[in-house]
């Protein structure tokens, strides 16, 4: 050895070739060994976890003279109604805040109950000594079916899903199909517009009326825009119905 850099003396060719090699082996191992704790959970879910809300929401969602609340009575019996659930169902409620839906059921084979908000799930369970075979998984909606094994006979929600944006519900809609037993029902009520279009023009209408509350909120929540979510459903192979509650409520039947 001269004291030259012995590096220097390979050629080029192979120091190229080595590099791309290292370089390759590292993406693998990020792909086989990373990937798969790659979060699915929602972006927004730790600013829509209701914890601090969950005191008043009960008194809250009474008041149908707010346009975000009008309707909501209708829509839980609604989906329940549309879910079909018998006494040998098995039952997934995604979102599932202080109960109020699932107090409508009167049976069920067993319900899975989805939330964020270990304080809503605190006065869901004071009210739902009814369902004995009831469980309540403190997760993301998105994360659900990485615990739960399928199938499911309904899939029910109220409310909840517009807390996720539309790539999200598309990505909901595809584990709910894959995750529902043929001929099973998912049957959502929630805050919904029918385009973007809409969506603009019911922002502009509320600030007119000096609304700006309801407003603000179809500005930074993520109603849903009904002919997107609509489209997914049926690209996935649901069939799909929808029906109109009050100014900013629907209801959404997919069967698959
Ligand atoms: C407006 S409340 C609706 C509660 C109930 N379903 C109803 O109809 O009254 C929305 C609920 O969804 C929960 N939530 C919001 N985003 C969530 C997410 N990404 N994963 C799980 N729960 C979520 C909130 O904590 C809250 O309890």
């Amino acid at each position: 050895m001269d004291g030259s850099d012995a590096t220097a003396s390979v050629p080029l060719f192979k120091k190229t070739s080595s590099i791309f090699v290292i370089f390759a082996i590292s993406c693998l191992k990020s792909v086989c060994f990373l990937r798969p704790s790659v979060s699915m959970r929602s972006v927004h879910g730790p600013v829509f976890n209701h914890d601090d809300d969950a005191n008043g929401y009960d008194a809250d969602v009474r008041n149908e003279k707010d346009p975000i609340r009008a309707g909501y009575h209708d829509v839980l019996a609604w989906v329940i109604s549309e879910a079909r659930i018998d006494t040998s169902s098995r039952v997934l409620e995604l979102g599932s805040g202080t109960g109020n839906l699932s107090c409508l059921l009167h049976g069920c084979g067993e319900l899975v109950s989805v939330d964020l908000s270990e304080r809503m799930e605190a006065i869901a369970r004071s009210k739902l000594g009814h369902i004995p075979n009831r469980r309540f998984i403190k997760t993301d909606i998105l994360e659900v079916f990485d615990y739960e094994s399928a199938p499911f006979d309904s899939v029910i929600s109220t409310y909840a899903i517009h807390h996720l944006t539309d790539n999200e519900k598309c990505l909901l809609f595809a584990k709910v199909f894959a995750n529902l037993a043929p001929g099973g029902r998912a049957v959502f009520g929630d805050l919904m517009l029918r385009n973007q279009g809409e969506k603009a023009s019911k922002i502009q209408e509320y600030l007119t009326k000096g609304d700006a509350k309801t407003a603000q909120a179809i500005k930074e929540e993520f109603f849903w825009s009904i002919d997107t979510a609509v489209r997914c459903l049926i690209e996935l192979g649901f069939q799909v119905e929808t029906k109109r509650f009050s100014d900013l409520s629907w209801g959404v039947v997919a069967r698959k």
